[in-house]
């Protein structure tokens, strides 16, 4: 019997499913659409089970199903299917568990994009409700509940303020009131954060940000049960057409290799970064789950092993001019979307949205002129500091 192996050595070990014939180190890339069979019978048989056969690369694809399997074991689910991008990942689970007219519960800072599909594509298409709730609080979920309610969908922590749910507990008056869970996890990563073992339906992941690691995929995976990923493979999976091409899951197994490495570095260097900005003057408040007096410190302790190196502050001051000053002088963090890669990033949630919205109306939606989010990369943390300081200097 193998003995059982801790968790980064099954990301870096590829032996045992690795069959390939000349017994390359690597698994080849499967560059191809469909595969032939032999015989009628074959196929027939290959039709009996499609959700796990290899027919056409829509569907299953070597290559793809090797990189499932990983993350599949690393999330301790049973099943994964990677799709095109995390948005395709997060429709899909979505569309699985809501039919037209059903309701639904999220929290208010989910994702943007997610909550455009909610509101923006359901509703108006499938005329699906949705119960928003600031997620702090196990009983606001329960007030939310109505008899057609199917799904609760979490992202913890939340993109831009980091709020955290309570994951067990939400789970467990889903599970009362027979609801489904979903949790996007890509921020702490299955490292740091596993909600299957909570009794979730599905963890969803943008792949594109520390699972990929290095800003050079577009990805979206979904884990869960074997009958709940082999529904979704024939449905939303199939039918959708979502699916990730075989180079670019190739390019994701390379970076899971390092990921235990990659967040370990992440992780020190963000913890540095927010305690270095929580006691610079030019600083109102630094929004990171892995600080001592975050404010749901003990939450983030009992359900996370560790923190990620995604984390916002707020300037002190809201002169737009003074902001931009310090946003163009940084050197080494550079400017743009996204996060998760190798190199630090910076963002301001405001620049996408106050041209077109009243300030007074960004305060309302939680985003203030000064808000920054900063992806902390693997850079030396020294060198990054360095580089705050030098563009805070530039703030009066
Ligand atoms: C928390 C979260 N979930 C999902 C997504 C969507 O992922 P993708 O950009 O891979 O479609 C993102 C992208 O920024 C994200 O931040």
């Amino acid at each position: 019997m193998t003995p059982k192996r801790h968790f980064e050595t099954e990301l870096v070990f590829d032996g045992d499913d690795n069959c390939d014939k000349y017994g390359a180190v690597v698994p080849p890339i499967y560059q191809n659409s469909l595969f032939t069979f032999q015989t009628w019978e074959e196929i027939e048989h290959a039709f009996t089970d499609k959700a796990n056969s290899v027919i056409y690369s829509r569907g299953n694809n070597p290559t793809v199903t090797f990189v499932e399997k990983k993350l599949a074991q690393l999330a301790r689910g049973e099943k994964a299917k990677l799709f095109g991008s995390g948005m395709a990942a997060v429709s899909a689970g979505i569309l699985h568990f809501m039919s037209q007219g059903d309701h639904m519960i999220t929290i208010k800072n989910t994702y943007g994009p997610t909550l455009s599909f909610i509101n923006s594509f359901m509703k108006p298409k499938m005329g699906t409700e949705v119960s928003y709730v600031s997620g702090d609080n196990v009983e606001e979920f329960r007030q939310a509940i109505q008899p057609n309610t199917k799904l609760i969908y979490l992202e913890s922590p939340s993109s831009v303020v980091f709020s955290l749910q309570d994951i067990e507990a939400i789970v467990d008056l889903a599970k009362a009131h027979n609801i489904a869970t979903i949790v996007d996890n890509s921020w702490a990563t299955p490292i740091y954060q596993k909600p299957l073992t909570f009794g979730v339906d599905l963890e969803v992941h943008s792949c594109s940000k520390y699972l990929g690691g290095h800003s050079d995929i577009v990805a979206g995976v979904l884990i869960g049960s074997t009958e709940i990923l082999e529904q979704i493979h024939l449905r939303e999976y199939e039918l959708l057409g979502g699916k990730l091409a075989s180079v670019e899951a190739n390019l994701l197994l390379r970076s899971l290799r390092t990921l235990s490495l990659r967040m370990q570095r992440h992780s020190d260097s963000a913890g540095k970064i927010a305690r270095y900005l929580q006691q610079h003057p030019k600083i109102k408040t630094v929004f990171y789950p892995g600080l001592d007096d975050f404010k749901q410190a003990t939450l983030a302790r009992k359900q996370m092993t560790g923190f990620s190196g995604l984390l916002s502050f707020q300037l002190a001051t809201e002169n737009i001019a003074e902001i931009k000053r310090f946003f163009n002088a940084l050197a080494l963090f550079q400017r743009g979307v996204s996060w998760g890669g190798h190199e630090s990033l910076i963002y301001a949630p405001a620049i996408s949205c106050y041209k077109e919205q009243p300030i007074e109306q960004l305060k309302l939606m939680g985003i203030s002129l000064g808000d920054m989010r900063i992806s902390v990369g693997l850079e030396d943390p020294q060198d990054l500091i360095d580089d705050l300081s030098n563009a805070l200097s530039c703030v009066q």
